[in-house]
């Protein structure tokens, strides 16, 4: 199969990129970033195209025309981004976007969106809850792709923005399908986790998702911070499991993902943000600090302080997966602790050693070496 990937070079494009040419396919990838696909660039089936889709010249059309299938996994995905600069979250979540499945309409290709579990927005619960029984029962928490209504804040919290501009998208894609037949297949990731989720120690695009900041701040001995107490919830997905759904997706046997919308996620790995921390610091603690330093505190912080004012979040989410498992037979297999244990390790060997040169301190060498002597 002939597949062209816009944004290869992400955290999840650049395991889905590995696992197609590992099945044989061929791969015409676009991306600004190449750092994480480094191992696949020279593999005689992968074409890679260092590209801003902002910018003219990329003869995406005629790269469309080439492909079997289109896999779209650019966006701005941060939300610190989404606070600095809504408008251009929307222009490339949205505009740019849409300019992909036109000319995937256009020439009667079939697209693979990704979109987000941001568009399901936050539960009843979070203005309900005086009124609930039991505000506590998972079920209001629990998100189903063909029923579940969309609950967004108001314009004040802007950060919402990248939840309207993904389901804005979304709802243009099906449009498309029921008006001119379109076929897509839309993806709603659920909190995935592993390695190269993101850099640390880097904020070009923004402050790193949870784990990077958490991991960036074990390794530094510097606060863990909770914000706005760490009480929200999520569901962590393996990277493995979404990869082995994704490609099931990708495949589409017996024609099955046709205009589907898929959840991905893990239901049984829900976990508080604040005991995400304390987990990933027993973690550290107890395989890879050197002990030497005091471990990094867990603090507080008001969303106002850790992202600027326009900041809300989701207070829970919970992936209703019985649709992947019925139609694809998928079934997540990893668990929390050990996706989190593994992923710390690799974030210590295989990433942080490019850094040794930069950051070629005492407390850095010993963590790097006890993880590899761990490996
Ligand atoms: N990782 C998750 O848990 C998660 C959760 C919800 C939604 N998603 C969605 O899945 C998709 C992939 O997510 P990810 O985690 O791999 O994100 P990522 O940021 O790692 O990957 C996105 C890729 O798009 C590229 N890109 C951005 N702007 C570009 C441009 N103008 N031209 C060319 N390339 C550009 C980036 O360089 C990056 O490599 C995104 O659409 C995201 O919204 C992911």
């Amino acid at each position: 199969m002939k597949v062209l990937s816009l944004g290869c070079g992400g955290f999840i494009g650049s395991h889905l990129t590995r696992r197609l040419l590992d099945k044989g396919h061929s791969v015409t990838g676009i991306d600004i970033y190449n750092d994480k696909i480094e191992e696949c660039i020279g593999h005689d089936k992968f074409s890679f195209i260092r590209h801003d889709i902002r910018k003219p010249g990329l003869g995406l059309k005629e790269m469309v025309a080439d492909a079997d299938v289109v896999i779209d996994l650019i966006a701005y995905a941060n939300p610190g981004l989404y606070i600095k600069m809504p408008l251009e979250v929307f222009r490339l979540n949205f505009v740019e976007n849409l300019k992909i499945a036109d000319a995937c309409l256009s020439l009667g290709k079939r697209l693979i969106q990704f979109s987000t579990c941001e568009v399901y927005g936050k539960t009843v619960v979070s203005f309900l809850k005086e009124e609930l029984k039991d505000p506590e029962d998972p079920r209001y928490a629990t998100f189903s792709e063909d029923s579940s209504d969309f609950i967004l804040g108001h314009l004040g919290k802007h950060r919402w923005i990248y939840s309207c501009a993904k389901q804005l998208l979304e709802r243009v894609i099906h449009a498309y399908g029921i008006e001119k037949n379109f076929n897509y297949t839309i993806i709603r990731p659920f909190n995935f986790i592993g390695p190269k989720i993101d850099y640390l120690l880097d904020e070009t695009d923004g402050i790193p998702r949870v784990f990077s900041f958490f991991m960036d701040a074990l390794i530094n001995g510097t606060p863990m911070k909770l914000v706005d107490g760490g009480h929200h919830r999520r569901c962590y997905t393996y990277i493995d499991d979404a990869i082995e759904c994704i490609y099931r997706i990708v495949m589409n046997p017996d024609n099955v993902c046709d205009r589907q919308i898929f959840n991905i996620g893990t239901p049984e790995n829900e976990v508080s943000i604040r005991q995400l921390a304390e987990m990933m610091r027993e973690i550290y603690n107890d395989t890879f600090s050197d002990k030497r330093r005091p471990l990094s505190e867990i603090i507080e912080v008001p969303a106002s302080d850790f992202y600027g004012e326009g900041y809300e979040d989701s207070d829970r989410r919970i992936p209703d997966i019985s649709k992947a498992r019925r139609l694809l037979g998928w079934e997540p297999k990893w668990k929390l602790r050990e996706m989190l244990e593994t992923t710390m390790r690799y974030y210590i060997t295989e990433y942080l050693k490019h850094y040794r040169e930069q950051h070629a301190d005492a407390h850095f060498h010993d963590i790097v070496h006890k993880a590899l002597e761990i490996t």
